[in-house]
C-alpha cells in the first residue's frame, strides 16, 4: 500500500523528458512471441504492468534481459501456450496474449483478464473476430481454450473500434493464411506502434492509424530493435497539473499531435501551449476557465483516460464544465473522492457537471484506478494544505516515478510505503 502526499501551492517550473508509453509497451511484449525473434526494445517504462507482462513472457520460456536503456526479449526459445490466471489477472492487457499465442502456436490457455474496474469491459469482439480467423475457443468459467490448427485471413467488421481487439487480431492475422481485413479497426497511436513493431519483425501490416487494416502474414527476421514512443495519457497528466498548479514546464520527447484534444481543451481553459518538433511548453497562472462541454470518443477524440484528469485540474476553474462519457460506465469513480476536497461535481449515468469553486481543502482520498488515481495528484496540487491518496497501487502501473517527476518540476509529493 502506497501513501501518496500532496502538498497544494507550489507552482511548477522546468522540463521534463515524457517516458514511454505503457499502452503502446504492452502490445509489443506480447507480440513479441508471434514469432521466434531477439527484440531490442528502447523507452520501456518501468511500472507494475510491464513487469506483469514480462513476467507472463518468462512464463512462456523466453529470456528477459533488462538494462538501464533497453530491454531486450529473445522468444526463440519459448516453451509455453498457458497463462496461469493469477497472470492473467494482474492487468487488462494480458488478453492480447490470445491472438500472440494462437499466432506462434496455434493454442492459448488463460483466463479473463484483470485490469481497472472501469465497467462491464466484455471481450466479445476479440472472440468473435479469432473464431472468423478459425480460432476454437472455449469459455469455462472465466478459463478460455483456444485452439487453431490453420488460422486462416478474415473481412473483419469491429462494431466499436476497440483497442484490445484491433490489437488481438493484428497479432493472430500474423499466422494466418491469406489476408485479414480490419474494417472499424481502432486508430489510437498506440495502433500505429504495435504496427511498425510487427512491420519490424516482418509482418505484411498496413493502414494502423486509419480504420482499415490489412495483414498478410509475416515472414520473420532474427532480429529487431524498436523504440516505444512517449506516453500521450503521462503527457497529458503533467499538462493539466502544469494548468492546475500554475507555472511553465516543458514537455519532451512527445507529439503533440497525440493529445491535441487534451491541449485544445487546456488552452480554451487558458493556458497557453507551445509545440515545436517534439516538445511542448504550457503555461498557466492557475486561474482557468471553463473549456465548455468535454465529450470522450475513441481516438482522435478526447480520450477517455484523460477525462478524470482534466476534470481534477478544472475543479477551482470560473464557470460550468460538462463532461460526457462515451467509452466506459463506469468512469466517474474519482468523482465521490473529489468531492470531499469540496469540488462540486455531479453525476448523472454518462454526464458529469462541474461547477468550479474557489478553493479546496486537504483531506485523506482512495485511489479507486489508475487515472482516478492520477487525477487525485492533479487535484492535490491546487488544493489547500496536503492531500493524502490511499493507492494499493494502481499508479504505479501506469507512471514512473511520477513523484520525482513533479519533484523536479516543484511540485511538493512524497509517497509513504506502508
Ligand atoms: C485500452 O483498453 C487501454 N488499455 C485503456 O487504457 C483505454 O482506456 C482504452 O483502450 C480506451 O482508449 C490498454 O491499451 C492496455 P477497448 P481496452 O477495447 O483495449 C468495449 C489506462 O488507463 N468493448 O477499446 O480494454 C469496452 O467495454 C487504460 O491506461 C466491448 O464491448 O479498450 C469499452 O466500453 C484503462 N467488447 C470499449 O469497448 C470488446 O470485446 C473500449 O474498450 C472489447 C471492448
Amino acid at each position: 500500500m502506497d501513501i501518496w502526499h500532496v502538498r497544494g501551492g507550489n507552482r511548477l517550473f522546468g522540463s521534463c523528458r515524457v517516458q514511454g508509453s505503457k499502452n503502446a509497451s504492452l502490445p509489443v511484449l506480447a507480440a513479441s512471441v508471434v514469432l521466434p525473434v531477439r527484440s531490442v526494445l528502447k523507452n520501456v517504462p518501468r511500472l507494475k504492468d510491464v513487469d506483469a507482462a514480462l513476467q507472463i513472457l518468462s512464463h512462456l520460456g523466453c529470456r528477459i534481459d533488462r538494462g538501464e536503456e533497453e530491454l531486450i526479449i529473445d522468444s526463440t526459445s519459448f516453451t509455453g501456450a498457458e497463462i496461469p490466471r493469477e497472470l492473467m489477472a494482474e492487468m487488462r492487457s494480458s488478453v492480447i496474449f490470445m491472438g500472440a499465442l494462437l499466432a506462434r502456436c496455434g493454442e492459448a490457455k488463460l483466463s479473463l483478464p484483470g485490469g481497472c474496474q472501469l465497467g462491464k469491459r466484455p471481450i466479445d469482439l476479440h472472440l468473435s473476430a479469432l473464431r472468423q480467423m478459425g480460432a476454437e475457443i472455449e469459455e469455462e468459467g472465466s478459463d478460455l481454450f483456444c485452439r487453431a490448427e490453420r488460422l486462416r485471413g478474415a473481412d473483419i467488421d469491429l462494431r466499436f473500434p476497440s483497442v484490445g481487439a484491433t490489437e488481438n487480431i493484428m497479432l493472430a492475422a500474423c499466422a494466418a493464411e491469406g489476408r485479414t481485413t480490419i474494417h472499424g479497426a481502432a486508430r489510437e497511436p498506440e495502433i500505429v506502434s504495435l504496427q511498425a513493431y510487427l512491420a519490424s519483425i516482418g509482418a505484411d501490416i498496413h493502414g494502423a492509424g486509419t480504420s482499415t487494416i490489412t495483414i498478410c502474414g509475416a515472414v520473420g527476421r532474427e532480429n529487431t530493435v524498436y523504440t516505444v514512443p512517449s506516453d500521450r495519457i503521462v503527457a497529458s497528466t503533467l499538462a493539466c497539473a502544469c494548468a492546475a498548479a500554475g507555472g511553465r514546464i516543458i514537455l519532451s520527447g512527445v507529439k503533440a499531435d497525440h493529445f491535441s484534444t487534451v491541449l485544445h481543451f487546456l488552452n480554451d481553459a487558458g493556458c497557453d501551449i507551445i509545440n515545436f518538433k517534439d516538445i511542448v511548453e504550457i503555461s498557466s497562472n492557475g486561474d482557468l476557465r471553463s473549456p465548455g462541454h468535454i465529450v470522450t470518443a475513441p481516438y482522435p477524440g478526447f480520450p477517455t483516460d484523460a477525462q478524470p484528469i482534466l476534470m481534477a485540474a478544472l475543479l477551482r476553474s470560473h464557470g460550468t464544465t460538462q463532461f460526457t462519457e462515451t467509452i466506459f460506465e463506469n468512469r466517474y469513480r474519482q468523482v465521490s473522492e473529489l468531492r470531499r476536497l469540496g469540488a462540486d461535481l455531479t453525476v448523472s449515468g454518462t454526464e458529469a457537471v462541474l461547477r468550479g469553486v474557489e478553493t479546496l481543502h486537504g483531506e485523506t482520498l482512495t485511489a479507486p484506478d489508475l487515472r482516478g488515481g492520477a487525477a487525485m495528484i492533479v487535484a492535490g496540487l491546487h488544493t489547500r494544505g496536503e492531500t493524502r491518496i490511499i493507492d494499493a497501487g494502481h499508479i504505479a502501473r501506469g507512471y514512473d516515478s511520477f513523484d520525482d517527476t513533479l519533484c523536479a518540476l516543484g511540485a511538493e509529493v512524497w509517497i509513504e510505503h506502508k
